[in-house]
């Protein structure tokens, strides 16, 4: 993808004494207190702010939080623990800016922090009078929000429209690249793993992945289905009977170029969903009426580690089994060690992926981690994401 890229221009010295307007995704979860409980997407922000200001640059930082109701801030809604915990890791003052859109005042070698982005009128809505005003505060403006980048907001893409200079931070660019291994240009065979209760949330994924991919590995409901439109029973197991056409349509699709949805042969059961239920291993073709399926049984994993362990790349979106439940958590781990120790080019994304990566310690392991919930779905939907467009149309001048 042909992009200006931040790290570029501050290798070259020309962010020295300019205003830089960074736009973060330092969305991240709060309990009731508004303590911050997991701060990987403030600590994936970093290395951004670190370039500007050791390339000399005035450096101005703002991200969304939440949802909030435009034009009516709630102190909810404030960026301030963010700000805390940016000063903590950045180990300088990181102050936090409110009402900044008409001008802030920055000198090289500082940061600032200004105020949900989103508590502006016009934000989500891509305002243009907003987004030029916006671009107005700055020399530079560097998209590193690769979470919102499936989003045209005045903050993520009026100000790229605007602004002098439009570039990726080393986080987007980061992710443009590990997708490009992943899906463009990908070592093959490439098996993808798409997982989750419903395959109507995922049914343009699992399309889009079947013109692509050399094993469609489905999981959760989403395998329930496939068995299903498979010919096999599968007992009071969620699933989607009113999908079995478009999951016939996929396993075909994927027939039809020589490549493959592997259908589990064996399952674990249970009678009730239940960390303690009684799991049952058992044939796929053994299902009772009262079963439900939980996991993928032990035969059906080791057969899934085996293609993963002979992948050229691997992409990784949710778990396949009940995998908080420790009876039904076995396919699930069965995949995180088999990618783990796949020399496949693997890269991961979504949240309950994520929760499975760090439950079976396996970060390091993992090629590339995404930071994208929605993006990096729309990315698997084979979208193309307003922040790349917008940041290709304007390194084409
Ligand atoms: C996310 O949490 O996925 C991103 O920060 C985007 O948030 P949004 O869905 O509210 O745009």
């Amino acid at each position: 993808m042909n992009i200006l890229r931040f790290s570029d221009i501050c290798a070259q010295g020309k962010a020295r004494g300019q205003r830089v307007f960074i736009r973060a995704d330092l969305n991240v979860p709060q309990d009731d207190a508004g303590h911050i409980t997991e701060d990987t997407r403030i600590r994936a922000s970093l290395p951004c702010i670190r370039i500007a200001l050791d390339a000399g640059a005035a450096v101005m930082v703002t991200s969304h939080l939440g949802r909030p109701t435009e034009g009516e801030f709630k102190p909810e809604d404030s960026l301030a623990p963010v700000a805390t915990r940016l000063s903590e890791l950045l180990g300088l003052e990181v102050s936090l800016r409110s009402n900044w859109v008409d001008g802030v005042q920055v000198a090289p070698g500082q940061v600032v922090l200004l105020e949900n982005c989103r508590v502006n009128k016009g934000e989500k809505k891509n305002n243009p009078e907003l987004a030029q005003k916006m671009a107005a505060l700055c020399d530079i403006f560097v998209h590193d929000a690769f979470g919102t980048a499936h989003r045209a907001e005045a903050s993520t893409y009026g100000i790229a429209q605007y602004a002098k200079v439009a570039c990726a931070g080393p986080l987007l660019a980061a992710e443009i690249d590990a997708i490009s291994k992943a899906l463009a240009n990908p070592k093959r065979p490439l098996a993808a793993i798409v997982a989750g209760s419903k395959v109507s949330t995922k049914l343009t994924i699992l399309k889009s992945l079947a013109a692509n991919v050399d094993q469609l590995i489905v999981g959760g409901g989403i395998a329930n289905t496939f068995m299903l439109a498979a010919g096999l029973k599968i007992g009071k197991s969620l699933a989607e009977p009113a999908l079995l056409a478009e999951a016939r349509t996929v396993i075909e699709a994927m027939k039809a170029r020589g490549a493959e949805v592997p259908i589990p042969t064996d399952v674990v059961v249970a009678k009730t969903f239940a960390a303690d239920a009684q799991a049952t291993v058992k044939a796929a073709t053994e299902v009772a009426d009262d079963d439900l399926i939980l996991d993928i049984g032990p035969q059906t994993a080791a057969r899934l580690a085996t293609q993963l362990k002979a992948a050229g790349t691997i992409v990784w979106n949710g778990p396949v089994g009940v995998f908080e439940f420790e009876a039904f958590s076995h396919g699930t781990e069965t995949i995180a060690r088999a990618i783990a120790e796949s020399s496949a080019f693997s890269i991961a994304g979504g949240g309950d992926t994520l929760a499975a990566i760090a439950k079976y310690g396996i970060e390091k392991q993992v090629g590339y981690i995404s930071t994208g919930g929605g993006a990096f779905l729309e990315i698997l939907e084979g979208k193309q994401l307003p922040a790349f467009e917008i940041l290709e149309k304007r390194a084409r001048g």
